[in-house]
């Protein structure tokens, strides 16, 4: 299981202590939100927040954009430091080109899809894009509560991937915790993104690797 602790739950006003604490952690890659205020309702940080955060580790930078227009944004995302750039599939009027775009950059590509927006939408899609993020809470905000119908979608769209012999890796973000990871890796999860379980948990070390080996 690969482990995306979410920086939206961390302390702003401390941020090196807990990007220090992530990685030194079994955490795999940093998860981070932005958001624009108008894909969703809320606005998180941006660019000079990630491009400060990016000499304090090697891991990967997971960069998940709930931005309208994510396309006018991809290389300054890079330049920051993303090694990850997922767009919403709801956010892109040509995704397919956005994807392209990001591939051409030398970013890992991902498509996000809100609650609502079933797994099969990506059928035309899913052969170039490299990660899908399934939104398990209505985006926007941290410690929400895991919507249950999450588990089909996962299912889903594991067959579908499997069936295509495609590289594809499955990554579920909102209202991830220590009770559900074991449920969503048998579904057929590859990365678990996890905000307030792991930050809001008395030993955030202890939490992501408890996550991490949840199915030893
Ligand atoms: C929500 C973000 C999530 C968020 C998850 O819009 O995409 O990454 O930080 O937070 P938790 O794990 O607290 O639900
Ligand atoms: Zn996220």
């Amino acid at each position: 299981m690969i482990i995306s602790p979410s920086l939206l739950a961390a302390n702003f006003l401390d941020l090196q202590t807990d990007c220090k604490m992530l990685d030194e952690s079994e955490a795999d890659w940093f998860h981070l939100d932005v958001m624009d205020g108008r894909f969703v309702n809320n606005i998180s940080y941006g660019l000079p927040v990630i491009q400060q955060m990016r000499p304090t580790t090697k891991k990967l930078f997971d960069v998940h954009l709930m931005i309208e227009e994510p396309e006018k944004y991809t290389e300054a995302f890079r330049k920051a430091g993303a090694d990850i750039l997922t767009v919403h599939f709801e956010a892109c009027r040509h995704l397919h080109r956005n994807i392209q775009q990001i591939k051409e950059m030398g970013m890992v590509a991902g498509v996000a899809i809100n609650p609502h927006t079933p797994v099969q939408m990506l059928q035309d899609i899913l052969e170039e894009v490299d990660l899908v993020l399934i939104m398990s809470v209505n985006p926007g905000f941290g410690g929400q509560k895991f919507i249950p119908h999450t588990y089909n979608k996962i299912r889903t769209l594991r067959q579908r991937i499997d069936q295509l012999g495609l590289p594809v890796k499955i990554e579920i973000d909102g209202g991830v915790d220590l009770n559900n990871a074991r449920q969503l890796a048998e579904a057929g999860a590859h990365v678990l993104v996890a905000g307030s379980a792991v930050f809001h948990s008395p030993d955030p070390k202890a939490t992501i690797s408890a996550l991490k080996h949840i199915t030893d």
